[in-house]
């Protein structure tokens, strides 16, 4: 588990949002993820900007899905949005998302108070390995939003295979750590949203 606390709130990133909607058409072939989309206001904000879109939440809480899905129920369904019980992008198919979306997933409470050290509460490297499997899950083209981390984008190794669309504000009193656990300081985050590259015409 990285983040633990599931707070959420409606259109909570509307930059971001909306920057993805200028990049992907909307339509049921359009796939989006959201990845620790706690008991479900990411989801029904992106069905908002992305009106015919199928899109699945991911959260490890069991409680959240269950809201999330009561939510959904109390909204009177949606066929093209799904919510599922998980923890990693890894059991996804490649390759077959237009839009991930990782959103104040990848920190900790713990460290809200700018501790040393991010360890043992998140690592860099158990982030690395969640950050390529989404990118993995991405099609060529299609966008990661990427916010509210205690790690920055460019520094994990996948952050190569993409391009930066949106760099959002810097938040002066964020902590940032860096791929050693050892806190930077704080403010001067790179996040926002990346697209990645297509890799035709890449040769080895
Ligand atoms: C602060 S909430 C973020 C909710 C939403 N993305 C947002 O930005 O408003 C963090 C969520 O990440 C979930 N989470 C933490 N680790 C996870 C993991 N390994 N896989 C899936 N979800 C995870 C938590 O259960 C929690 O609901």
């Amino acid at each position: 588990m990285f983040q633990p606390d599931a707070v959420t709130s409606p259109n909570r990133y509307p930059r971001i949002f909306a920057a993805a909607r200028e990049c992907l058409p909307d339509g049921p072939a359009i796939r989006l993820l959201s990845f620790g989309c706690a008991d479900g206001d990411e989801v029904f904000s992106l069905r908002a900007y992305f009106p015919t879109a199928q899109i699945r939440g991911i959260d490890i809480s069991a409680r959240n899905i269950r809201r999330a899905v009561r939510r959904l129920s109390a909204r009177g369904g949606d066929a093209r949005v799904e919510f599922v019980r998980g923890h990693s992008a890894t059991c996804l198919e490649r390759g077959t998302y237009d839009g991930v979306f990782a959103m104040a997933v990848f920190r900790h409470s713990d460290l809200d108070w700018a501790a040393e050290s991010s360890e043992p509460s998140i690592r860099f490297a158990d982030v690395a390995v969640e950050v390529q499997a989404l990118a993995d899950v991405l099609r060529e083209g299609g966008v990661f939003a990427f916010r509210n981390s205690h790690f920055r984008f460019t520094d994990f190794p996948s952050s190569t295979a993409f391009e930066c669309l949106v760099a959002s504000p810097e938040r002066p009193d964020a902590p940032v750590y860096g791929p050693d656990n050892r806190l930077i300081g704080l403010g001067g985050q790179v996040e926002g949203l990346w697209r990645k590259r297509s890799t035709e015409g890449v040769r080895d």
